[in-house]
């Protein structure tokens, strides 16, 4: 899941047009990067193992170049290492990737038959072998692409470079995002637009199989031999600083700019009340279930979204991993809303669902933080969330907006099937108001969870248990903490740990204990009481209107109350922090841990 970019023209130099687009796109990887560019009629190429900063120290930027393609890696086969890094070169063919080819052990074993030896572990340097084997015997580019796509299975974005035109660049695309952008006697190619949006607004999308010739005042698009007209498209966005403004972690800034993030994504759908959220969602009430299909954190918050719809607006909703609903037999028909959530609005799996979606003749409504991207494009309606760029590995504001989102579509339905009364609605639109206070008066209290981080830092193991929404809050509880620190942690249902994961409780296994839902406290205090017994070193994270004797729990943390339609986004605020503390005291690289990027760009 890698990043790409590419440039030709004589407006800039292109190593700075490279650097800075790499580092808009090392969201989508960093275990390696490299730039492959035309320096006095010849292809040099820099690559280097790690981040971008390692690869920038490394290039002289008083040379001029006219022409380049650059990538950021998120390896996938083989190591992270220098011999992996693109861009990958093979006789008269220079390319960069994003994606897997999924028959390149296929191929590598024709090429090897027909003498070609590879440096590298790389699907991509074997695409790269058969694209130089296909051109030295068309000598044409683009026969050359054309039978390289009926050879080639997987997903690919590839930057091309070909020794023999040294004034063109090519480009071809199969599942994996790619745009074409253009400005002034210059063009561009990149995984998404942010990462050129500093030179110009102005781009085209490429569809599947289709391919680009790129000169510096001209862009010809393929799709097989003919050539295609695409509509160029304006992005309407900016691109927003990227500085930490202070705070010793993007991550920190992040959970701390959550109360902005809350006003700014829920705003527009409350200003006039309930009737703004009816003219500005779309009509829910026309279906008879709803699936949310997403991964990650965004997977997690969708779980929060079918709690919170199922208990307010009587709506039946599945929550399915990205990865696992390509795959499986999906009954769904027009009656079932698909909703994509996503921060990056690029990640493979999720983007696939929505295909998948279309031809099953659902709507599809996308709860998407990155404007114009893939996912968002592809979505029928899309409902941003409005929680600006998010740097850190770990999502935070991106998580708590997506959660704000289906409160409000839990909300909507809910008034739309007129099931809430009129002094519940207004009390819901006075909690909203007040929410960012609440949440600001959590992140006033930082101090609190270090001391909590200081005692259970040094365990490798820790439990997060709970009950309904609460047991959704876990499991982004559990994620966070093991992504940034490294800890081992699960997260349980609080009345399944006794069917089998209660024998890994120790005398001081952490037990991070939800209870917040008054309804089903008892329940959830007789599981905890079941693990403080078999010595737990219980943290109970409440609210302010339940009381819990004090022998059940050794922390606790008080969060406070609020309508429950709106409850987890103030529980989540310190599990964020705690894990935040304690990755720092475990000294972790808490913004781009290890083996992971921001966006999943492949399968
Ligand atoms: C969470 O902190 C993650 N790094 C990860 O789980 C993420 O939420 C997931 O990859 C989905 O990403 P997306 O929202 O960009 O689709
Ligand atoms: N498969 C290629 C590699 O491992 C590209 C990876 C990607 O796009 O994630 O180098």
């Amino acid at each position: 899941m890698c990043g790409i970019i590419g440039y030709i023209g004589k407006k800039y130099n292109a190593l700075n047009v490279l650097i800075k687009g790499l580092e808009r796109l090392e969201y989508r990887g960093y275990d390696s990067a490299g730039i492959a560019f035309i320096e006095n009629n010849n292809l040099k190429i820099i690559k280097e193992k790690g981040k971008i900063s390692n690869l920038k120290s490394n290039i002289d930027f008083s040379v001029k170049s006219n022409l380049g393609i650059g990538h950021t890696r998120w390896a996938t086969h083989g190591v992270a290492n220098k011999e992996n890094s693109h861009p990958h070169r093979v006789g008269k063919i220079t390319i960069v990737h994003n994606g897997i080819i999924e028959n390149y052990d296929e191929i590598k074993k024709e090429l090897i038959k027909d003498g070609v030896s590879f440096k590298s572990e790389t699907d991509t340097e074997v695409a790269c072998a058969l694209l130089n084997k296909l051109y030295s015997e068309t000598k044409d580019i683009n026969k050359s692409l054309n039978l390289f796509k009926q050879k080639v299975k997987g997903a690919y974005a590839m930057g091309i470079i070909c020794d023999d035109d040294i004034n063109t660049l090519y480009a071809i695309k199969n599942k994996s995002p790619l745009v074409v952008a253009f400005g002034e006697d210059e063009n561009f190619i990149a995984s998404d637009v942010p990462a050129i949006l500093e030179f110009t607004n102005k781009y085209i999308t490429l569809d599947d199989g289709e391919f680009v010739k790129i000169k510096s005042n001209n862009v010809i698009c393929f799709k097989d031999d003919k050539i295609i007209n695409k509509k160029i498209r304006t992005f309407d966005g900016t691109t927003e600083s990227i500085e930490k403004n202070g705070y010793e972690h993007f991550m920190l800034k992040e959970i701390f700019e959550q109360p902005e993030v809350f006003k700014k994504t829920v705003s527009e759908y409350i200003e006039n009340g309930t009737e703004s959220l009816i003219n500005k969602m779309p009509d829910f009430t026309k279906y008879s279930s709803i699936k949310i299909v997403a991964c990650g954190s965004a997977m997690h918050a969708g779980y929060i979204g079918k709690s919170l719809i199922e208990e307010f607006a009587d709506v039946p909703v599945d929550v399915e991993i990205a990865s696992e609903f390509r795959y499986k037999k999906l009954f769904i028909d027009k009656n079932t809303l698909i909703i994509l959530i996503s921060q990056s609005g690029e990640t493979a799996d999720t983007l696939a669902a929505v295909e998948i979606a279309k031809k099953n003749n659902c709507d599809t409504l996308g709860i998407i933080n990155v404007k114009e991207s893939s996912i968002a494009r592809n979505c029928d309606i899309v409902l941003y969330t409005k929680a600006g760029s998010e740097i850190a590995v770990a999502t935070t504001k991106a998580y708590s907006a997506q959660v704000a989102m289906l409160s409000l579509i839990a909300l909507n339905i809910a008034n739309s099937k007129k099931l809430l009364n009129k002094n519940e609605i207004k009390e819901i639109l006075t909690e909203i108001k007040n929410l960012p206070i609440k949440i600001q008066s959590l992140l006033d209290r930082k101090d609190e969870f270090k001391d909590i981080a200081k005692k259970i830092y040094k365990n490798n193991d820790v439990f997060f248990i709970g009950r309904n929404v609460d047991y959704s809050l876990c499991m982004e509880g559990s994620l966070k903490l093991k992504e940034i620190s490294y800890i081992n942690s699960q997260a349980y249902a609080a009345g399944e740990l006794k069917h089998g994961t209660i024998s890994l409780i120790e005398d001081g296994t952490p037990v991070i204990s939800i209870v917040t839902n008054e309804n089903i406290a008892d329940k959830t205090i007789s599981n905890i009481k079941e693990v403080k017994s078999r010595g737990a070193n219980v943290i109970l994270i409440t609210t302010e209107k339940l009381n819990v004797n004090s022998d059940f729990y050794d922390e606790k943390v008080v969060v406070p109350n609020t309508h429950s339609l709106l409850q987890p986004l103030l529980t989540i605020i310190p599990l964020q922090l705690l894990s935040y503390e304690i990755a720092k005291l475990r000294d972790c690289n808490i913004d781009k841990p290890k083996n992971l990027a921001k966006s999943v760009t492949v399968e």
